[in-house]
């Protein structure tokens, strides 16, 4: 993973305690590199877990998403915030509220695309506290569906969202684990 601990290291900003800026490479530009190096490794540490699915929740977890999909040679499922209209009533449901933004939104995928046969890898850009991947653990539990791993880029391992879900006996990967953020300097672990 040395592309993406590099970008890390060299081109994030520190914009609060709380918050890394990864603009240029990973949620407003994407370095399709980097994207590769990362749906290749996540595919590479699940790859005795016979997934049958990639979910994540737009907008910017279809990138890894999309790389870890290709790598791992299955669909790529992203839950929608918005319903679309041709949904109907076929659709799993379930909230996720953030911190960061402070606000809730619904989100959505349609029942055809998610069913008790499928062996699911969550995977998302961040970790923080955890809300975007209980939204999501919701829905493949919905869908009677197997979660057998999680996929995290960046987690914020001092905002704890791992805790609960691990705790359970899911296997979350995180490729860069961030210690803290404080005082505008970037610690990392190992
Ligand atoms: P949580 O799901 O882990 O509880 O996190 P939270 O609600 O705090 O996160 C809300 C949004 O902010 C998520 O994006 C999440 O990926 C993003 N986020 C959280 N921490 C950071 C951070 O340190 N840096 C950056 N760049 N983003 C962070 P989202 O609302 O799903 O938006 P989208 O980017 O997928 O459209
Ligand atoms: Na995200
Ligand atoms: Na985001």
């Amino acid at each position: 993973m040395q592309l993406l601990r590099d970008k890390i290291i060299h081109n994030s900003q520190i914009v609060s305690d709380q918050i890394l800026r990864v603009d240029s490479f990973i949620n407003h530009m994407i370095d399709p590199n980097v994207m590769l190096e990362i749906g290749r490794e996540f595919a590479r540490r699940f790859s005795d877990a016979k997934i049958t699915k990639v979910l994540t929740v737009e907008a910017s977890g279809i990138a890894v998403g999309l790389t870890t999909a290709m790598a791992l040679n299955v669909p790529l499922l992203f839950a929608k915030k918005k319903m679309p209209s041709t949904l109907q009533q076929n659709y799993y449901l379930s909230n996720i509220h953030s911190f960061t933004k402070n606000e809730s939104v619904d989100i959505y995928v349609a029942k055809q695309y998610l069913s008790c046969h499928d062996r699911v890898l969550i995977v998302d850009d961040f970790l923080a506290r955890g809300e975007a991947l209980k939204g999501l653990t919701q829905l493949v539990k919905q869908a009677g569906a197997e979660l057998v791993g999680v996929g995290i880029v960046i987690e914020k391992v001092f905002q704890g969202g791992g805790k609960n879900l691990r705790d359970s006996g899911v296997r979350i990967e995180s490729l860069i684990k961030i210690k803290s953020l404080e005082g505008g300097k970037l610690q990392l672990e190992e």
